[in-house]
């Protein structure tokens, strides 16, 4: 099954570029490495392969999947660990890896839950930021594309499990 009304939003070249650029900053940001990524599942794992392959540092990596509550609890913020990274992170520098942030609640609450094991720093690296559905105040610290709204796939990003395989990230069209 695959989404025929959609058109590419950023090309395989703009990608890329922007995750070479993302790529050299955080290397710079983090001279000494010993860098813990940690992919957010699904979306952002072609993200954080492309990614970890730029670094100039060394970083071990991990995964984390998280969910949103129910539907009545989606406005007190939390969402739910279904699984959990397998790195101590205390003590260490840390970089949650996100395929896009949207209402921001995931990765609000995700940053509150992992500062709770005390990592030494802890940031946020989104490759696109939808800046206009906020419902929480959220910022990332390295964000690749930014836009206003619209619902993306490919490069990671599905629409009910469709399109992640794309080289490319489309815009669904109405
Ligand atoms: P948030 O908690 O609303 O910020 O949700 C972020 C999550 O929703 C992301 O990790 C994506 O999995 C999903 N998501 C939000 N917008 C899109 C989109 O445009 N395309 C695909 N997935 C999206
Ligand atoms: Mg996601």
């Amino acid at each position: 099954m695959e989404i025929q009304k959609k058109k590419v939003l950023y090309s395989k070249e703009e990608i890329r570029q922007r995750v070479c650029e993302m790529a050299e900053k955080i290397s710079r940001d983090y001279p000494e490495g010993d860098l813990v990524l940690i992919g957010v599942l699904k979306g952002a794992f072609i993200f954080m392969a492309d990614l970890v392959r730029k670094l100039k540092v060394p970083c071990v990596i991990d995964f984390i999947r998280a969910a949103s509550y129910g539907s009545s609890s989606v406005t007190s913020g939390e969402v739910k660990i279904l699984k959990d990274i397998e790195t101590d992170i205390r003590g260490r520098d840390v970089l949650i890896v996100e395929d896009i942030i949207d209402t921001g609640i995931t990765l609000k609450s995700l940053v509150r839950k992992l500062k709770e094991r005390e990592p030494r720093s802890l940031k946020v690296c989104a490759l696109i930021d939808k800046r206009l559905r906020r419902r929480v105040v959220f910022e990332a610290d390295y964000v690749g594309f930014s836009l206003d709204d619209g619902f993306l796939v490919g490069y990671g990003l599905d629409f009910n499990e469709m399109s992640r395989f794309h080289p490319e990230v489309y815009v669904i069209e109405e």
